[in-house]
């Protein structure tokens, strides 16, 4: 591995490590457009400064009920897509979480510190539960952002890739690390989110007041990765438009400014600059090179998931190696938590 993710800093003239990232991504359903403009870009990127881990978080996905081939699938579709966007397991590190039990263990430890109130306020179990107040809510649900934290303190991160929609669970792990160093010590790097400016948000181009999301209802809510060209021109084409006929963006044109957003992010040019082009044209033809932009960006990624799933042995063995690299990270850092708690360490 070039620049290797575990490098610490030395005294012998060795170079101090590279600030580190850790980012995760479920394995759900389908990948799409939200993801790559809002999270796996960024990880892609990242890479030139950063030594990065970037995970299958299938732990976290248990939390919602999912048939055992189903889940397998996932878990592949997100580790392979990871590489077809750029990720370079030669630079860093790519894992599936339940390959680490490090992060189960610091979960628990970390549920000791974590508070009732502060996990009932996140907004995305207050999503998934509809206010979390049920008898059957899973206790995995309301436990979900400790893990999340468990995941990126244990690597020592300095900065996690996400959307916005994870903003509030990156400042629950940046609270349970400093609690964490007050009460025992400084232990933990407390981490920054690192949220892309043109893309936070990609909202649903069913609904453009809730986010594009895997778990939506209809599949005309987002466009997936490995959607073929002619779904990708058909879910646009159907995707839900604002009142009036300008192509512009502004707070009375939700669905327009989404839309825009899409293209700017994928083509990097000025939403104005995009508008300006459409003065006196119409929805119809925005639409049209609209789609063309999305099939053309995600063409050679497609054709990369293509090839990642003919042969998956390449991908297992970057799961292989990404464990045995993450888990000695791991290692570290919970022999130190244990250490500060207190726990005896076990006999040699
Ligand atoms: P998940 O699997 O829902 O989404 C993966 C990444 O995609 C981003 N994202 C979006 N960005 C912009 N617009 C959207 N519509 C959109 N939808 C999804 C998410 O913000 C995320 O970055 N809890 C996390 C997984 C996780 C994690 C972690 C992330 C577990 N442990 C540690 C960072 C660090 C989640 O459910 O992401």
């Amino acid at each position: 591995m070039s620049g290797p993710v575990d490098t610490p800093a030395s005294s012998q003239g060795k170079p101090a490590r590279r600030p580190r990232v850790f980012s995760g991504t479920q394995p759900t359903g389908a990948l799409h457009l939200g993801n790559y403009l809002g999270a796996f870009r960024g990880y892609v990127a990242m890479q030139e400064t950063h030594d990065c881990v970037y995970c299958v978080v299938d732990l976290h996905a248990i939390t919602v009920r999912q048939p055992r081939a189903v889940l397998r699938r996932n878990t592949m579709d997100v580790a392979n897509m990871f590489l077809a966007c750029g990720v370079d397991p030669e630079r860093s590190i790519v894992m599936v979480q339940s390959h680490v039990p490090q992060h189960s263990e610091l979960a628990w430890i970390l549920n000791t510190i974590a508070y009732m109130g502060e996990l009932r306020r996140m907004t995305q179990f207050k999503d998934k539960t509809g206010g979390g107040e049920g008898e059957s809510v899973g206790v995995g649900l309301f436990d979900y952002p400790v893990l999340m934290a468990a995941d990126i303190l244990l690597y020592g991160s300095d900065a996690v890739p996400v959307g916005e929609d994870q903003k509030q669970h990156v400042e629950l792990t940046r609270d349970l690390a400093e609690r964490f160093n007050n009460a025992f010590g400084k232990t933990f790097v407390v981490p920054e989110p690192v949220i892309p400016v043109d893309a936070a948000r990609i909202m649903g181009l069913d609904d453009p007041t809730k986010k594009m999301s895997k778990s939506a209802g209809s599949e005309y809510n987002y466009i997936a990765l490995t959607d073929p060209p002619d779904v990708i021109r058909r879910k646009i084409r159907r995707a839900v438009t604002d009142s009036g006929t300008e192509v512009r963006p502004g707070p009375d044109k939700p669905a327009l400014t989404n839309l825009l957003t899409i293209y700017s992010a994928l083509t990097r040019e000025p939403v104005e600059t995009i508008a300006e082009r459409y003065v006196g044209k119409g929805y119809a033809e925005f639409k049209s090179d609209l789609g063309d932009v999305v099939v053309e960006a995600l063409a050679p990624l497609q054709a990369r998931v293509r090839e990642l799933e003919a042969d998956e042995t390449y991908t297992l063995g970057v799961l292989k190696r990404g464990a045995e690299l993450a888990e000695s990270i791991a290692a570290r850092t919970l022999a130190k938590v244990h250490e500060r708690l207190g726990l005896v360490p076990r006999p040699r």
